[in-house]
């Protein structure tokens, strides 16, 4: 890499940060580079300043690039496995001690698919439990910096390939079938609400969660960012709160202190109580 490389790749990313809000001083360079050279090739663009031009030219750009760094890959019941280590110990006993009052926070939930299966296990765990009331007030946050992600979490119509990890009766409890898709029923929908939050920049909301999802988001970010973001979380974690990362994310920095590993394979870390 040249210093001419160099020198076109920060006045590029400065632009980009300007221009479409995202904070790229968090993300990793060998990402951030290895995501622009897949607009740069589809533009027909071959270093930093032409493609600087093409955003110029094309409005249309901007949108395409932050689908490139932002990668939207989800689906319903991602890795069962951790999903299933949540159903069969760790979240009935959290949904009782709270008698159904419990607060989670999907932060980068992509297109819904993760807030949606944990309020559907939720409802399945109130009903098999017999406790059907518990269902009615459980609250989940969703967020996540796309809004074409966050537009299509608001709709919870999904295509059936969502659902490829999903148990059986996700769809059959509660999903309706439109077409060829599943919309979610209005009963899990009500228990989630999407909102656009940038973790790099905004500041979090002021609530106390017992249960955190943030799997699959911090590895775009460098290592200062992924210590903050986990710091970040442990405070807002209610005493035997969870935090649930994806299968190959790490907790790094001072958040190591307070949190307590409960399942390595499943990175999952709970607050002390
Ligand atoms: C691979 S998806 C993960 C979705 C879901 N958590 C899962 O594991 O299936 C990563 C998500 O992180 C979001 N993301 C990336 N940078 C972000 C940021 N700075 N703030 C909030 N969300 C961000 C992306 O928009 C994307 O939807």
């Amino acid at each position: 890499m040249t210093a001419d490389d160099d020198e076109g790749f920060k006045a590029l990313t400065d632009r980009i940060s300007r221009g479409a809000g995202l904070t790229l001083d968090a993300y990793k360079d060998k990402c951030l580079r290895r995501r622009l050279l897949v607009r740069m090739r589809a533009c027909g663009a071959h270093t930093y300043a032409q493609y600087a031009a093409v955003l110029d030219e094309r409005p249309g750009e901007w949108e395409k690039l932050q689908d490139a760094l932002t990668i939207n890959v989800t689906r319903f019941y991602r890795n069962p496995e951790t999903w299933n280590r949540l159903r069969d110990g760790l979240l009935p006993g959290l949904l009782e001690a709270r008698q159904g009052r419990l607060r989670a926070w999907s932060a980068g939930c992509s297109s819904g698919e993760e807030p949606y299966s944990l309020a559907m296990l939720c409802c399945d765990i109130a009903a098999t439990e017999g406790q059907p009331a518990w269902a009615q007030r459980v609250r989940i946050a969703a967020t996540d910096i796309d809004r074409e992600s966050l537009a299509r979490a608001a709709a919870a119509r999904y295509p059936r390939a969502s659902f490829v990890e999903a148990p059986d009766w996700m769809t059959e409890r509660y999903c309706e079938a439109v077409g060829d898709a599943w919309q979610v029923r209005a009963s899990v929908r009500r228990l989630v609400t999407v909102q656009r939050l940038d973790l790099t920049r905004d500041t979090f909301p002021a609530s106390t969660y017992d249960l955190i999802f943030c799997r699959n988001v911090v590895i775009y970010f460098d290592r200062p960012t992924q210590e903050r973001l986990f710091a970040q979380f442990a405070d807002a974690l209610s005493p035997g709160g969870l935090l649930v990362l994806g299968k190959v994310e790490t907790l790094l920095g001072p958040a190591r202190e307070c949190l307590t590993l409960v399942d390595a394979r499943e990175r999952i870390f709970r607050r002390a109580a």
